[in-house]
């Protein structure tokens, strides 16, 4: 179960913990990028699955998982027979951090001060809708989720405890699965996901 964290500024709501976030100047990660993205799904969600940050389609729209990633993200969910809808998704970090190239905005991985600056607002994720399981997709998620930054492979699969007093199943980012190049290989991980996605949801029931 999540435990609440602690600050002056405490938000009393999962609606003022969203307000807080959308104001959010806790980093240099809002100056360039076009909005928050916040988590999105039923407040009483029991599956929470957390990515990594809003890509470009994400930014713009400010919803998480709208984008190519989103997609695999969903369908494989639907594969393991889970509508998406009913679960929390969000990502570690709120804002999209990009390089600009040419008309391009070129995704660049959070780093940990990043990832330690928003985890503020992923505790109040997790404080107010208490999901009794979380799927941590990659690795910027598992370091969020757990503090532990040790290397994927390995760690896929497994349960591990989050820093705020729950459980998270460990499992690869969609946007892997897209960059695999190996066909056999892409469509293994894939497979992986959608496992975990189910045993994840199972977990949660
Ligand atoms: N990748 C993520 O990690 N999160 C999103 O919301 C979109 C792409």
């Amino acid at each position: 179960r999540a435990t609440m964290p602690q600050s002056p500024e405490l938000p009393a709501t999962l609606e003022e913990a969203c307000e807080g976030a959308l104001q959010c100047r806790r980093c240099g990660l809002c100056e360039p990028a076009t909005q928050t993205v916040w988590g999105e799904g039923p407040p009483t969600a029991s599956l929470m699955m957390v990515g990594e940050q809003p890509g470009d389609r994400e930014d713009l729209e400010g919803r998480p998982f709208v984008g190519p990633a989103g997609q695999i993200l969903r369908a494989a969910a639907r594969e393991a027979g889970v509508d998406p809808e009913q679960t929390w998704l969000t990502n570690a970090v709120k804002h999209f951090k990009f390089t600009p190239r040419g008309k391009l905005r070129l995704h660049q991985s959070p780093n940990r001060q990043e990832i330690q600056h928003c985890r503020w607002w992923l505790g109040l994720e997790l404080a107010f809708i208490q999901p009794r399981m979380v799927l941590a997709l990659g690795a910027s998620a598992a370091y969020a989720l757990t503090g532990n930054s040790a290397p994927m492979a390995g760690r896929r699969g497994q349960v591990e405890s989050t820093m705020h007093g729950g459980s998270v199943l460990i499992s690869w980012h969609p946007s892997y699965i897209l960059r695999v190049k190996d066909p056999a290989e892409r469509a293994k991980a894939l497979a992986e996901l959608t496992e975990d996605i189910g045993t994840a949801w199972k977990a949660s029931r």
